[in-house]
């Protein structure tokens, strides 16, 4: 560790491998992350991006996630873009929030994104990367942390992109140990998450795939890195981050049951709610988080079956109820049953939105 490093904040309990919920558009906003607080915080939010360009201004949604956070756990923003004036002008402006620290986006690969030389594009750039890197580190006097993916279409930039991450002093990597081309359903790369933890400077989160308690304590063991960060399967279990904890301090997470889940569903439900969202499209935007939740209900898929037929709030928890509450002690599986997939699956080259619900499926 680098004798200058920033401190990060403290973790809830020290000793323990640090957790975070990875930053998700159109998920990770205020609601979420109280609901994901009220069943055991990670030790770090991200908010999802502020997109960077001319005309940009934070967005005032995602701001929200920032100024009337209730959770008790630091927030860090995320931006996204390439154009070093208006990323230095955005720090400015988020610095006037109490942000735990900003972050910076190498790894989205949606194609519209990419397209624009900004996100998962940027990793085609490494010496573009790390001009970046120089300028944002002298814009954040505090904690300045990335997050990537191992590349863009193959790894020949890694080395070279880490070793601006060592140039620039930043103080946390993220890493989700896939190319940009991979997408978010091939294998996940621990070995270079590994290699990674072994040549940079800073505390590295693991991501990728961390199912449960038990996988992330196995990724902790093949990767040796300082933590986990947890996206999709945060939201089919909201539970994870405290049991990671239970696990890790007493050798078993404790179980959740189909009851459990049907009140995180309410829970979801009523903290989403808006008034600028009239029902079917409030249902609709569930049907997203349930399509998650679903993979751990039965392994036959008959939730997701019967949830993704539904328009109204009735029909929903009529599902909820029959599926959730006919054997309510019965133990939510802690891994998602093989075969059961979230849909819809639109995980194409030329999907819009590669980072949005509606088009990433497990
Ligand atoms: C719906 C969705 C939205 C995402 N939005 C972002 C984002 O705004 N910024 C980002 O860095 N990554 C984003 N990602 C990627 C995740 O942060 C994470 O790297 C990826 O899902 C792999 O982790 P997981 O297997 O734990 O889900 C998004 C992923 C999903 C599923």
């Amino acid at each position: 560790m680098r004798p200058d490093a920033a401190a990060l904040p403290p973790p809830i309990e020290p000793g323990q491998p640090l957790t975070a919920l990875a930053p998700m558009q159109d998920v990770t906003d205020l609601a979420f992350m109280r609901v994901i607080a009220h069943y055991g915080a990670p030790d770090f939010f991200f908010t999802e991006f502020f997109r960077v360009h001319a005309q940009s201004r934070p967005e005032k949604h995602i701001l929200r996630s920032i100024d009337e956070n209730t959770t008790g756990r630091p927030v860090f923003a995320q931006l996204i873009g390439e154009d070093i004036a208006h990323m230095e002008r955005t720090i400015r402006e988020l610095l006037r929030h109490p942000v735990a620290g900003i972050d910076l986006n190498l790894g989205c690969p949606a194609p519209k994104v990419y397209k624009k030389n900004v996100g998962g594009g940027l990793l085609r750039d490494p010496a573009r990367i790390d001009e970046i890197l120089a300028a944002l580190r002298a814009a954040v006097p505090g904690l300045f942390t990335v997050k990537m993916r191992i590349g863009f279409e193959d790894t020949r930039a890694f080395e070279t992109v880490l070793a601006s991450i060592n140039r620039h002093r930043v103080d946390l990597l993220s890493l989700h140990g896939r190319t940009v081309r991979e997408m978010y359903r091939s294998e996940v790369h621990y070995d270079y998450i590994a290699r990674t933890v072994k040549l940079v400077d800073c505390p590295v989160l693991a991501n990728g795939n961390v199912t449960s308690a038990g996988r992330a304590a196995e990724v902790l063991e093949l990767t040796r890195a300082a933590g986990v960060m947890i996206g999709r399967h945060a939201i089919r279990n909201p539970w994870i981050f405290r049991q990671i904890r239970e696990r890790h301090r007493d050798g078993t997470a404790s179980r959740v049951t189909l009851a459990q889940v049907r009140e995180y569903i309410a829970r979801l439900y009523q903290e989403t709610r808006s008034d600028d969202f009239p029902e079917t499209a409030h249902v609709n935007k569930m049907k997203k988080y349930l399509n998650f939740v679903g993979q751990s209900v039965d392994a036959d898929g008959a939730f997701l079956h019967d949830m993704r037929r539904c328009s109204s709030e009735h029909e929903l928890f009529s599902v909820c109820d029959r599926h959730l509450l006919r054997e309510p002690e019965r133990e939510f599986s802690p891994e998602p049953y093989p075969g059961v997939i979230a849909r819809p699956n639109c995980e194409t080259p030329d999907a819009v939105d590669g980072c949005s619900l509606a088009t990433i499926s497990a």
